[in-house]
């Protein structure tokens, strides 16, 4: 029997936290094995914000070097980049004419970002959504593994899915939710009770996948921790808890065996513990992804053969649309 199909996308902006390495990119590593993965670096939903042309570009390929640095194998995911796959503009376009104005401007990411970004509401923030159905249903995607974030979203392409297929005959695969093993929630260490963001104002709230050891050990230290001196993680102590959870997560050892290590120890020796466990973990990933940055060669071949294998099952994909929607391809 073929394996299931899993598709997901990250935007090449901003940088990567380690929460999201404990929340998703750890996971993928762990998907690849059990499903015939896709995974897009999504720039064209990218650019429904403003972006720097030029960075953009540079993230697209640190990003790409991130993955593969972090165990992502391109032999058995089809690693690409979404604009180098001109089928997602297409689709969206044919979706387009099935979604309802009324439906996207409820969804509350749209709500969000139109208020951050109040002079430059554009069409394509609207149409995120569309194009992220197209993404999903090009692929005939059985599972989407989704954050809380992004459920609205799914429920969507789920929705465009069955609304084309009642139209036009059976078309698409109607994509589920993979609900991924809880893993660690890593909060803010600034305000514990928010989630790490990478877009926090407050420079010392997030570690980034990209600071150096200094800069960690740094922000680890000035994390907040709770009134009294104790190290054990409860509801009342959400910045001790935090800063456990991310120990064991990076030590791979449970929170309780972390809470034994550091039975009679003071917060000032625990946060430097923590920073050192999170800066010895990073720094071969970071140093393998410096590597493959500089390798362009090594990285535009991973690129093209994703670019090659998206192309061809996302081709399979469209002529069937356009077949169904009556569109003229020749005779
Ligand atoms: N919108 C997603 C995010 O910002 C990224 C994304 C784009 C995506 N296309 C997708 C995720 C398809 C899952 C499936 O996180």
């Amino acid at each position: 029997m073929e394996n299931k199909v899993l598709y997901s996308a990250v935007q090449p902006s901003g940088n990567l936290t380690i929460g999201n390495y404990a929340g998703a990119i750890r996971n993928w590593v762990a998907l690849q094995n059990g499903y015939d993965c896709f995974f897009a670096m999504a720039d064209m939903h990218a650019i429904t914000v403003k972006q720097e042309p030029a960075l953009l570009r540079r993230r697209t390929l640190e990003l790409v070097s991130l993955y593969l640095a972090c165990g992502i194998d391109p032999e058995k995911c089809t690693l690409y980049v979404q604009s180098q796959v001109p089928q997602h503009a297409e689709l969206t376009w044919v979706l387009n004419s099935i979604a309802y104005v009324g439906e996207m401007e409820r969804m509350t990411q749209f709500k969000d970002k139109s208020r951050k970004h109040a002079d430059n509401i554009n069409m394509g923030l609207m149409d995120y959504p569309v194009l992220m159905a197209a993404d999903i249903l090009l692929y005939q995607t059985d599972l989407v593994p989704v954050g809380a974030d992004q459920k609205q979203h799914l429920e969507i392409a789920r929705d465009l899915a069955s609304r084309f297929n009642n139209r036009y005959g059976e078309t698409f695969r109607v994509p589920e939710p993979y609900i991924m093993k809880e893993g660690a929630k890593i909060c803010s260490l600034q305000e514990p009770d928010k989630k790490m963001s990478k877009s926090d104002e407050n420079p010392n709230a997030s570690v980034f996948l990209s600071d150096d050891r200094d800069t960690i050990i740094r922000k680890f230290k000035r994390a907040v921790t709770d009134s009294g001196n104790e190290i054990c993680a409860s509801e009342e102590k959400k910045g001790v808890t935090n800063l456990l959870t991310i120990y064991a997560t990076f030590k791979g050892c449970t929170v309780s065996e972390a809470e034994k290590e550091f039975e009679g120890k003071g917060y000032g020796d625990f946060k430097l513990a923590v920073g050192e466990v999170v800066a010895d973990a990073l720094a071969p990933i970071q140093a393998e992804q410096q590597r493959l940055l500089a390798d362009k060669g090594y990285v535009s071949s991973v690129l093209k053969a994703g670019q090659e294998r998206a192309f061809k099952a996302a081709r399979k994909t469209l002529s069937k649309v356009y077949r169904k929607v009556g569109f003229y391809q020749g005779d």
